[in-house]
């Protein structure tokens, strides 16, 4: 029997976020992971940081190579009705945000906390939540052929969409709110030039793209697919001939195409629990929410969940004082419903939802409007650089 304070499931941003900070407050935490460190680190994700999650990434230890490496965007630009408009961040809200991709932050993550010794486990299977209505919950999980058990004060469950966590909770407790999109995102990662030096969001009549990118050596491109498409249906020339017809044509004549070397296909959903705690356990990341990423807030949410949970456990063990984990649901609930919002907003605005003309008249007349109004732009700035938190990190 290992005791801890905190079991943490699920060794993705979240976990590994949470493990970290947790342990900078001398907090004792175990990581219980489904899959092997290589497989955690090697998944490819978006790559958006807003300035509030680069503060929490240098306030836990691991901001050196983010702040070397990154790439700051200033603002963004949306394509529609074969023209770009810049949203100028900087101009509009005073904050820039930072490109840098998700896969990263993990292995800086994962770099320091095995640097640090913690205690990660990798390749649980069948990992089991028991006594969460208990002052001390067993976390349950089969690792080399023998089962093991961990007796924390909290769970914290940062597995994702697909994690046991939520599955743990009796569907009385919870109420859930979704929304599924009837498409999906085909991204492919390329050794070439970005088109551009910031993101460009496109709104075409054949459906949605966006130019993205890891490096000035390193792109990443996504075009609005069906649900039902097949990657074998999308071979390099097609997918490069598709991004081009979508984009204005001088971002499309300027493009460097090339090989791909990672291809796949990603449906889009709004999601969101509720409440987000659960007797000792805690809900953070995709674990509670999930929102399409055409907002770039996967991460950022899952951040800022982290932030306000690592404060609750700091105050709870060094005063007693369990107010931060009492009001944990209600101040995360605020804030990834106004992300929900956003996300929901831009992926209405800039998709292709049917062939009626009517509709994309309307998308092209709300893009109109708004790259017309210092009012509207403010808003769609504010919502993209990330709304401010009331504590620092
Ligand atoms: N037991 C243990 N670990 C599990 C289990 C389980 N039953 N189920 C899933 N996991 C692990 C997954 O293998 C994964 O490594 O939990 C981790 C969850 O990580 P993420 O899905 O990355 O979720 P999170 O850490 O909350 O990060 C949210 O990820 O998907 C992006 O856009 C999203 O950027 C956001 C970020
Ligand atoms: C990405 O770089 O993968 C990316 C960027 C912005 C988004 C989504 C994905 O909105």
């Amino acid at each position: 029997m290992i005791r801890t304070q905190v079991a943490i499931i699920g060794a993705g941003p979240s976990g590994l976020l949470l493990s970290q900070l947790l342990h900078l407050h001398g907090i004792d935490n175990v990581v219980v992971e489904r899959q092997s460190r290589g497989y955690v680190e090697g998944r490819i994700r978006a790559g958006v940081l807003e300035q509030g999650t680069v503060d929490l990434l240098i306030a836990a230890g691991v901001g050196a190579r983010l702040l070397r490496e990154r790439l700051v965007h200033d603002g963004f630009a949306l394509g529609f009705d074969g023209r770009t408009f810049r949203v100028d961040l900087k101009g509009l809200t005073g904050n820039s945000v930072s490109v840098y991709g998700q896969t990263e932050v993990t292995k800086d993550l994962m770099d320091a906390r095995v640097a640090a010794g913690a205690k990660l486990v990798f390749e649980a299977a069948e990992v089991a939540l028991e006594g969460l209505d208990l002052a001390r919950p067993t976390v349950r999980y089969r690792s080399e052929g023998r089962t093991h058990e961990i007796s924390c004060d909290f769970v914290a469950g940062c597995d994702g969409y697909h994690g046991v966590s939520r599955r743990s909770v009796a569907p009385s407790a919870m109420q859930t709110f979704e929304r599924v999109y009837p498409f999906g995102w085909l991204g492919i990662l390329a050794d070439v030039p970005p088109a551009a030096h910031e993101l460009i969001y496109s709104n075409h009549s054949r459906g949605f793209a966006l130019c993205s990118m890891r490096s000035p050596t390193r792109s990443r491109y996504y075009v609005q697919c069906g649900l039902d498409e097949k990657l074998q249906d999308w071979p390099d020339s097609r997918f490069w001939d598709e991004l081009q017809r979508r984009m204005p044509a001088d971002v499309a004549n300027a493009m460097v195409t090339g090989p791909s070397i990672e291809k796949s296909i990603a449906p889009l959903r709004s999601f969101v629990v509720e409440p987000l705690r659960f007797g000792q356990l805690f809900l953070a990341g995709d674990a509670a929410h999930i929102v399409p990423p055409t907002g770039a807030k996967g991460l950022n949410l899952a951040a800022a969940d982290v932030r306000v949970l690592y404060r609750a456990f700091v105050e709870r063990y060094r005063t007693g004082n369990a107010g931060l984990l009492d009001r944990y649901s209600a101040e995360c609930l605020r804030r990834i419903w106004m992300a929900e919002r956003f996300s929901w907003w831009f992926t209405s605005t800039m998709h292709k939802f049917t062939e009626d003309a009517f509709a994309h008249r309307l998308q092209l007349a709300e893009l109109d409007y708004l790259t017309g109004s210092t009012a509207a732009l403010t808003s769609v700035a504010e919502n993209y650089v990330g709304l401010p938190f009331e504590s620092p990190a």
